[in-house]
């Protein structure tokens, strides 16, 4: 996938959730791509599909926030229909048709598998369905595209990991790259962007791509790689995401190293904010929820009442899947969250409290960290 964008409002720091239209710029722009049909008012039903449960995102953010949003943008007439596929691409293709059989108004589709789904989203499409991809672009003709940066992610956690490796790095350290399930084409630009920085400035000695996202999965290929290269010698493992780093540690603990080389991850989970503040885990990507999540329900919303004008503004960026040019979308940048700034972003944007955080056992480190 190709996507254009104007990398629009990196300087839009960390988790301001107050970004919106004039950060892309979007303001006036008309692209005329939506055909306006102002048929519904507010009573609407917005199908939202969402991709599995193992990454605790879905269920905890993306769902409650575009719930939420919905019912505010419709004077609380309009709802949700939500399912989750639990990262099976059969179970999601099922979803899809139950919801065109139901006749929602919209659908939010954030594919498992972006390709096996097309022929669902061209179903939905003739049956006058609009389909907008959230979060991974699906194939197929989709409406448009609401999504985080993702080559962004992959340069922010390749950046980072460079960074933790410090200035004595050489080319000969060697790192494991643990890469994402090969059906999520996020997966693949995170890697594309990770490699941009990593590639000529260490070995990768390993790499895999995770079948499903599992974190169990990330373990085992990690055991791998720790039997192929020796567990002392890895400088630092690229994990796509939270979940697969946690899985990534275990393994390192399981083959004695107790002092962990510094690991990536993305998407903030609470678990992996704790192995942060305990220095289990050097960063992840902290992707602003709230504004992806109500973005989308912004543009389904103004999809399904035929506002041409609001919509076209809310997606003023252009992006290329491998079979549609030129789709509307709105791309968000993101934020590398490490140690140092916890507080302004996950704590000030209301993602957690510090006593979320805080529990227990890492109480102390908190407390070193700043944070109380
Ligand atoms: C990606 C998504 C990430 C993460 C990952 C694993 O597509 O952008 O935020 O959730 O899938 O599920």
């Amino acid at each position: 996938m190709n996507t254009r964008t104007s990398r629009c409002a990196l300087a839009v720091a960390a988790g301001s959730l107050t970004l919106s239209l004039t950060a892309c710029g979007a303001l006036g722009v008309s692209s005329g791509s939506s055909e306006a049909s102002p048929t519904k008012g507010n009573d609407i039903t917005v199908g939202l599909l969402l991709p599995e449960k193992a990454n605790t995102r879905y269920d905890k953010f993306d769902y409650p926030i575009i719930k939420e949003k919905v019912a505010t943008l419709t004077k609380k007439q309009g709802t949700v229909d939500y399912a989750n596929a639990d990262a099976s691409a059969s179970r999601q293709a099922e979803q899809l048709q139950k919801m065109i059989d139901d006749q929602v108004d919209v659908i939010l589709l954030d594919a498992v598998d972006a390709h096996a789904i097309a022929d669902g989203v061209k179903k939905a499409k003739d049956a006058g369905i609009p389909v907008l991809a959230y979060d991974r672009l699906a194939e197929g003709p989709i409406d448009a595209y609401v999504s985080f940066d993702n080559a962004l992610v992959g340069e922010v956690q390749g950046r980072s990991l460079l960074e933790a490796l410090g200035d004595d790095i050489d080319t000969s350290d060697k790192i494991v790259m643990m890469n994402g399930s090969l059906t999520d084409p996020n997966a693949k630009q995170f890697k594309t962007g990770a490699l941009s920085e990593l590639q000529g400035q260490v070995t990768i000695a390993k790499q895999y791509d995770t079948t499903d996202w599992k974190p169990e999965n990330a373990e085992s290929n990690m055991l791998m790689a720790i039997s192929a290269i020796g567990a002392n010698n890895i400088a630092g493992v690229y994990s796509a995401n939270d979940g697969m780093a946690g899985g990534i540690i275990k393994a390192l603990k399981t083959a004695g190293v107790d002092k962990l080389p510094p690991i990536t991850g993305q998407d903030a989970e609470l678990a992996a904010v704790q192995r942060i503040v305990t220095g289990e885990q050097y960063m992840s990507v902290y992707k602003p929820y709230p504004n992806e999540a109500e973005a989308a329900a912004e543009m389904a919303v103004a999809k399904v009442q035929g506002r041409g004008i609001q919509f076209d503004a809310l997606a003023s960026d252009r992006v290329d899947s491998p079979t549609d040019k030129d789709i509307p979308a709105q791309l968000l940048p993101v934020v590398a969250l490490t140690k140092g700034n916890i507080k302004s972003t996950v704590i000030r944007d209301g993602i957690y409290k510090v006593s979320d955080i805080c529990t227990g056992k890492i109480e102390s480190a908190c407390e070193a960290a700043g944070l109380k």
